[in-house]
């Protein structure tokens, strides 16, 4: 199971980075708009910062698979190993995954809809698609039901892709894509850390200390 960062916001990656297991960053181009930094600097800083065996998910900005294949290669190059390209499932998109894949550049299949796209997407040679939750919530479908649709698809064709869950607004959305089984899941920084924020573990943390110190003394640690 991967949990991802979604965002290109350096002291929000290096915070979290540094507290949480977390498997990688996404960014797209509006998450990556939003910090108006040369966009090149801006993916080799957060590849510094999270370091070469964790993932780093960048999209391509064309919708002509000849020239979202150059993007691909390009951003392949440049970042190496462990770098996925995201690409649209737009119909030259599919054909950009079909030829990308062969040539051995990781994609993940993004703007997922419809199982039927993710399946598609999977077919032409996505490693992950990325169906959008909160996006599907918003127009009165149910983004849950097209991850498990997705996951079941996957599993009865015995296709290897996986789905990293995306654009969440809530922990409740992330909460059942994990426990439907989706692979990995991608969201915003303040969702990571409300993943582990409780104010009732705080006040027990607080009340350990308050009554640890009224014997032991200020800042008495255990060593
Ligand atoms: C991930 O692939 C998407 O870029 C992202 O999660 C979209 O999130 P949003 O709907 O909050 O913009």
């Amino acid at each position: 199971m991967l949990i991802l960062l979604d965002t290109a916001n350096l002291e929000k990656i290096k915070r979290l980075n540094d507290l949480y297991p977390l498997d990688g960053v996404t960014t797209n181009p509006s998450i990556i708009a939003k910090e108006d930094k040369d966009f090149l600097e801006l993916l080799a800083e957060i590849r510094n910062i999270i370091g070469e065996d964790k993932m780093l998910h960048a999209q391509v900005l064309s919708t002509k698979a000849e020239e979202m294949i150059e993007e691909a290669e390009f951003l392949a190059k440049k970042f190496g190993e462990n770098l996925y390209i995201k690409i649209p499932v737009i119909p030259e998109g599919i054909k950009a995954i079909k030829n990308l894949s062969k040539q051995g550049v990781k994609i993940t299949a993004t703007a997922v809809f419809t199982p039927q796209q993710a399946f598609m997407a999977a077919k032409a040679g996505a490693d992950f698609v990325a169906p959008y939750v909160n996006r599907l919530d918003n127009i009165s479908a149910d983004g849950i039901k097209v991850v498990v649709e997705i996951i079941e698809l996957f599993k009865v064709h015995r296709l290897d892709t996986k789905v990293i869950a995306a654009s969440f607004k809530n922990i409740n959305q992330i909460h059942q894509c994990l426990l439907q089984g989706s692979q990995a899941v991608t969201a915003n920084p303040d969702l990571i850390e409300k993943l582990v924020y409780h104010p009732m573990t705080n006040l027990g943390v607080e009340g350990f200390i308050a009554d640890w110190e009224r014997v032991y003394g200020e800042g008495k640690k255990v060593n």
